[in-house]
């Protein structure tokens, strides 16, 4: 059964990103969202080694990354520093810290309304409860800061196909699920589309769902 034990999960992700050769460019998820939003400030959730985030951040925009690996924080404090990116912050924080929601409030209260929460191949990374906390937090903070909430993540056609990465906890989400979820803590997709051939990686060419999504109490 594919149970997640959380402290075998944060060893997978600290060792993942302290000795692992990680790609460093950006996604072909962040070069989509790039081009279909402009926000005032981006927060990516579940940064690893910041190779989204340090993309947003060279399109000068500020940017505040959450990952609960140290040793990927680390290193994108690093990188941040090397390329002089100083409109970043990176916290080490569980999703399900509930001191979160203000801290990321107080990093983001300053900028105008139009936030990017971005978090790519996070969701299927962690349980329901993380995925109800990442939901619950979007909700608030787009509820008061206006913008959108940025999804891709592995669905449950990707579960037999070739990975290149190590196993390791991986839980497999239909869209149309992800958006169910979603909408009881009123965030409605405003578009959403899967397949293939959108996250490739090597022989990795994942099954995967896009979704964007905005607040809306009706
Ligand atoms: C598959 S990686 C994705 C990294 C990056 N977004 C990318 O697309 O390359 C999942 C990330 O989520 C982080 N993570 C897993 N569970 C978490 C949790 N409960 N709270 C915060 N981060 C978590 C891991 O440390 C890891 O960096």
């Amino acid at each position: 059964m594919n149970t997640k034990n959380n402290d075998n999960e944060k060893g997978y992700w600290n060792n993942y990103y302290a000795v692992k050769d990680v790609p460093l460019l950006p996604s072909q998820f962040a070069v989509f969202v790039a081009n279909e939003i402009t926000p005032t400030v981006v927060v990516d959730i579940g940064c690893g080694n910041g190779r989204d985030s340090l993309f947003f951040a060279r399109r000068r925009l500020p940017v505040i990354g959450i990952d609960a690996s140290q040793s990927a924080v680390d290193s994108c404090i690093a990188k941040a520093m090397e390329e002089y990116l100083h409109d970043t912050s990176f916290v080490c924080s569980n999703i399900s810290d509930p001191k979160l929601n203000d801290v990321i409030i107080e990093k983001i209260k300053g900028y105008e309304r139009g936030i990017l929460l971005y978090s790519r191949f996070f969701l299927h990374a962690v349980d329901e409860s993380a995925q109800e906390k990442l939901f619950t937090l979007a909700s608030k903070i787009l509820s008061q800061y206006g913008g959108c909430l940025a999804l891709e993540f592995r669905t449950p056609e990707d579960k037999e196909r070739i990975k290149v990465t190590d196993k390791h906890y991986r839980r497999y989400i239909g869209m149309q699920e992800a958006i169910d979820s979603a909408k009881e803590h009123s965030l409605v997709a405003t578009y959403q589309v899967q397949g293939l051939g959108m996250a490739k990686y090597k022989s990795d060419d994942a099954h995967v769902a896009r979704i964007l999504f905005s607040y809306s109490e009706t």
